[in-house]
C-alpha cells in the first residue's frame, strides 16, 4: 500500500455546476419531448372502481391518458431487497388495487408540461376504500414478532447486577430525503432501444428492473445516470415511475419526461420509517458498562420486509460484555420505507448515545471520559479484530480542538453574560465500512486523453473527484482530459452506490488499473528509456490505445458476487469479514445555545473527528462531513413527516413545511480526519465517509440540550415546546 497524502484539489465537476453547465436528466434536450403527469391516488387503501378520463383526453395537446388498462402485460421488477429490484414490490397502475396513499392511478401526456399539469386535474376517479393503519401505533397496524439481532453474554443478568442503570425509550419519526433533484425520468423509444435518462443511484437496476418490467431484452435498455442533484437512499434502486414513462415512450413513439412533483414524491418514493427504541444499561460501581439491551419497533409497509439493523454499530461502540437486541417490524397502509441517509445507524445513535450520556451521569462520570474509558478494542459481537478503529483518537482530538477540558459538568452551569443557557454535548458514531464489487476500464489514448469507465454514481458526494485523483496517482497522463464514465452500465457494470461504499468500491479497482496499465506501459516500453507521458509514447509508437480491465470485490466475497453486479443485483460485503470487522467511526462535540425565555435551541459550533480510513478527495470528504452534520442537526431540531392518519398522506409535504435548516441555523462546522489508511479492507486503505458523518449528532445535540437545561428529551426533532 503507498502512504500517499492526496492532496487537496478542486472537485473536478464544480467549474461545471456553477456555471449551470451540468446536464441532469430532466434537461436532456430531445426533439418532440413529450411531459407527462401523474395523477395520485386521493385515498389509501382499496380498489379504484372507476376513472373518467374523457374531459383530460379531450383537452387540447393531451396525447394519452394512460390508466391501468394500459399496463397490461407489464409486470413489477420486484422489491430491491427481496430479489428484484425496485423501491418495493407494488408497481403502481398494474391493477385497479390501490395500497397506499398517493400512487399513482394515471398518467397524463402532453404536448406541454401546463397542459398535462391541467388534464390531470380533470381526472375523476371513483374509490372503493378499505380501512387502513398509517401510524406505528394504529389499531391496525400489525407488529409482526420481535427478531433477535445481536446476542453476547448474559445481559439480564447483568443489569440485575449493576451499580448504576438506566432505563428509556426513544422516539425517531418518519423523514423524508428531498434531494433538490426530484426524480425525473426521460425515455426515449428508438430502433427497439429504450433509453432512460434518469439520475439515480442505481443504473444497473434500472436497466434490468425497467427490462423485466417491460418484457425487454436487458440488452436494448441503456441508462444515463451521470449525475444526480443528491440521492441520499431514495433514488437507490428502481423507481415506480420509470416504468410508467418508459410505457407512454413506447406506446406513444415519442420520448417523454416525467417529473415528480415534490408533494408526490413524499407518498412515491421510500422513506426513512418512524422508529422507537427501548434501551437499557447499565454499568459497574468502577464506571464500565456490563450489560445492554436495546429493543426496538420500526414501520412498515404490508407488503414487503425492509429489515432493521439499529444495533449492528450500537453493539460495536462500546465494550459491552452482554449485549441483546432485537427488533420488530410494524405493518402499516403506507409505501414501502427504505434507506435514508444512515438509515438505521442515526436513530439508533440518537437512542444509544443518548442512553450512554444518562449512564454517564447516573453513574457520575464525565461523558466524554466515559465514552473513553469504555472504547472497544476488539469487535464485541464476533471477537474478531477491527480491520483498524481509531475511535479514541477522534475523542481525544476532538475534545482538544473544542476545549471540553473547560466545560463544567454540572447541568445548566454555563450561561452566556446575556443569560443565554449553554450547554456542550458529545456522542460518537459508526458505520459499516462495506465494499461493492466493481470492474473498470481504463483506456489511455495517443491523442492526449484519458477514459476511465467504473461502477459508481456521481449525486454530488464527489465521487468523480476520488476517481480522478486515484487515476492520476502514479501514472504519466494529461489529468486536464480525463473522460470519467460512471452510472453506465454500457460503459461498465454498475452496482448501487449506496451504504457509504462508493469510494471504497470505485477507488480501488481503479488504483489497480492504474497498475495494470503501469505493467503494460512498461511491456510496451521493453526496456526502453522514453521521456514524455504516456499519450506522447504512444503517439510515437503508432499505438491508438492502450486498454486494461480489472476487477475488485470485498475481501473474502466469492467470484459468484460478479454474476451479480452483471445482473444489476446488490452484492456488497460487509461489515463481518472474514478475518475481521470494518467500521468508520466518527466523534462529534457540539455547543448548544438555548434562549432562556422563548427556549429557542441553537447550535452554533459542531467539532466532529472522522476515522473513515485514507482520505481519497479532502475537499469533498470534508464537505461531506459539513453536509452530514446539517443533516444531523435538521433531524435533531427541523425534520418530521406529519402523517395524518385519519388520510393517511403527509401533510407537511413540501419544503415550506417540511423543515430543513438553512444557513441561518448553522454555526461553524470544524472538521478533522484521523486520516490512517486502513491496512485490511483494501490496499488503497478507504473505508467509507458519507453517512457515518451524521451518525450521532442529534444524539450529541441532545446531551447538549440535557446539559444547558437539564432536560433530557428523548424523542425527535427537539422543539421549543419540550423545553417549556
Ligand atoms: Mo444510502 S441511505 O445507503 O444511499
Amino acid at each position: 500500500m503507498s502512504d500517499t497524502i492526496y492532496p487537496d484539489r478542486a472537485r473536478v465537476d464544480a467549474h461545471d455546476k456553477v456555471r449551470g453547465v451540468t446536464r441532469f436528466a430532466a434537461d436532456v434536450p430531445l426533439p418532440r419531448l413529450a411531459y407527462a403527469m401523474t395523477v395520485p391516488s386521493r385515498i389509501v387503501r382499496g380498489r379504484l372502481a372507476a376513472i373518467d378520463i374523457d374531459a383530460a383526453a379531450a383537452l387540447d395537446g393531451v396525447l394519452r391518458v394512460l390508466t391501468w388498462r394500459d399496463f397490461d402485460g407489464i409486470k413489477s421488477a420486484g422489491y430491491l431487497m427481496g430479489g428484484g429490484f425496485g423501491f418495493q414490490s407494488h408497481q403502481p397502475m398494474l391493477s385497479d388495487q390501490l395500497v397506499h396513499r398517493g400512487e399513482p392511478i394515471a398518467l397524463v401526456v402532453a404536448e406541454t408540461l401546463e397542459i398535462a399539469i391541467e388534464a390531470a386535474a380533470l381526472i375523476q376517479p371513483r374509490y372503493e376504500e378499505e380501512p387502513f393503519a398509517s401510524l406505528l401505533d394504529d389499531a391496525r397496524a400489525e407488529t409482526l414478532d420481535p427478531q433477535p439481532a445481536h446476542n453476547v453474554g448474559d445481559a439480564e443478568a447483568a443489569l440485575a447486577a449493576a451499580a448504576f442503570s438506566v432505563e428509556a425509550e426513544y422516539f425517531s419519526p418518519a423523514q423524508f430525503q428531498n434531494p433538490m433533484e426530484l426524480i425525473a425520468t426521460v425515455a426515449e423509444w428508438r430502433d427497439g432501444t429504450l433509453t432512460l435518462h434518469e439520475g439515480t443511484q442505481n443504473s444497473g437496476a434500472l436497466k434490468f428492473g425497467t427490462a423485466a418490467a417491460l418484457g425487454l431484452d436487458p440488452a436494448r435498455v441503456r441508462v444515463n445516470s451521470a449525475y444526480l442533484g443528491g440521492g441520499f437512499g431514495q433514488k437507490n434502486s428502481l423507481q415506480s415511475q420509470t416504468v410508467l414513462a418508459a410505457r407512454a415512450a413506447i406506446l406513444l413513439g415519442r420520448p417523454v419526461k416525467l417529473v415528480m412533483p415534490r408533494a408526490q414524491l413524499f407518498h412515491t418514493a421510500s422513506f426513512r420509517p418512524a422508529s422507537r427504541h427501548r434501551i437499557r444499561l447499565g454499568a459497574n460501581a468502577d464506571g464500565r458498562i456490563i450489560a445492554a439491551r436495546y429493543d426496538a419497533d420500526m414501520q412498515n409497509s404490508r407488503a414487503d420486509t425492509f429489515r432493521a439493523s439499529f444495533s449492528e454499530i450500537t453493539a460495536r461502540l462500546y465494550a459491552i460484555e452482554n449485549y441483546t437486541s432485537s427488533a420488530r417490524l410494524v405493518r402499516t397502509d403506507i409505501q414501502s420505507p427504505g434507506y435514508m441517509r444512515a438509515p438505521f445507524e442515526h436513530p439508533a445513535a440518537f437512542a444509544f448515545e443518548s442512553a450512554v450520556d444518562e449512564l454517564a451521569y447516573a453513574a457520575g462520570r464525565d461523558p466524554l471520559a466515559f465514552r473513553i474509558a469504555n472504547d472497544a478494542q476488539t469487535d464485541p459481537v464476533t471477537g474478531g479484530p477491527f480491520s483498524s478503529r481509531f475511535l479514541a483518537e477522534c475523542l481525544r482530538d476532538g475534545a482538544e480542538r473544542f476545549g471540553w477540558s473547560r466545560r463544567d459538568p454540572a447541568p445548566g452551569s454555563m450561561r452566556a453574560p446575556d443569560g443565554t443557557l449553554i450547554g456542550w454535548g458529545v456522542a460518537v458514531g459508526a458505520y459499516k465500512a462495506a465494499m461493492a464489487p466493481a470492474i473498470a476500464r481504463l483506456r489511455v489514448r495517443a491523442d492526449g486523453t484519458t477514459r476511465i469507465a467504473v461502477s459508481g454514481h456521481e449525486m454530488g458526494q464527489g465521487i468523480r473527484t476520488a476517481i480522478l485523483a486515484a487515476v492520476t496517482e502514479g501514472l504519466a497522463i494529461d489529468p486536464a482530459r480525463v473522460e470519467i464514465v460512471i452510472g453506465d452500465p454500457d460503459a461498465a457494470p454498475q452496482h448501487v452506490t449506496a451504504g457509504s461504499w462508493g469510494t471504497a468500491s470505485s477507488v480501488p479497482v481503479v488504483r489497480r488499473a492504474v497498475q495494470a496499465m503501469q505493467v503494460q506501459f512498461d511491456e510496451l516500453r521493453n526496456g526502453r528509456t522514453v521521456n514524455g507521458t504516456i499519450h506522447q509514447m504512444l503517439a510515437r509508437w503508432r499505438r491508438p490505445y492502450i486498454e486494461v480491465e480489472t476487477r475488485l470485490q470485498a475481501p473474502g466475497q466469492p467470484d459468484a458476487v460478479f454474476d451479480r453486479l452483471q445482473r444489476g443485483l446488490p452484492a456488497a460485503g460487509g461489515p463481518e469479514y472474514k478475518p475481521f470487522v470494518s467500521f468508520s467511526y466518527i466523534a462529534h462535540f457540539v455547543e448548544v445555545r438555548v434562549e432562556p425565555t422563548t427556549r429557542r435551541i441553537r447550535v452554533p459550533r459542531v467539532v466532529s473527528v472522522v476515522d473513515c480510513g485514507r482520505v481519497v478527495s479532502p475537499r469533498t470528504a470534508e464537505s461531506q462531513v459539513h453536509g452530514g452534520v446539517v443533516w444531523g442537526i435538521g433531524a435533531a431540531l427541523r425534520e418530521a413527516g406529519e402523517i395524518d392518519p385519519r388520510f393517511g398522506g403527509v401533510l407537511n409535504n413540501d419544503l415550506a413545511e417540511y423543515i430543513v435548516p438553512v444557513n441561518a441555523d448553522i454555526g461553524a462546522i470544524d472538521v478533522a480526519f484521523i486520516n490512517r489508511p486502513d491496512p485490511l479492507l483494501n490496499d488503497a486503505g478507504v473505508k467509507g465517509l458519507g453517512e457515518v458523518s451524521m451518525v450521532g449528532v442529534a444524539a450529541a445535540i441532545a446531551n447538549a440540550v440535557y446539559h444547558a437545561t437539564g432536560r433530557r428529551v428523548r424523542q425527535l426533532p427537539m422543539r421549543i415546546d419540550d423545553l417549556i
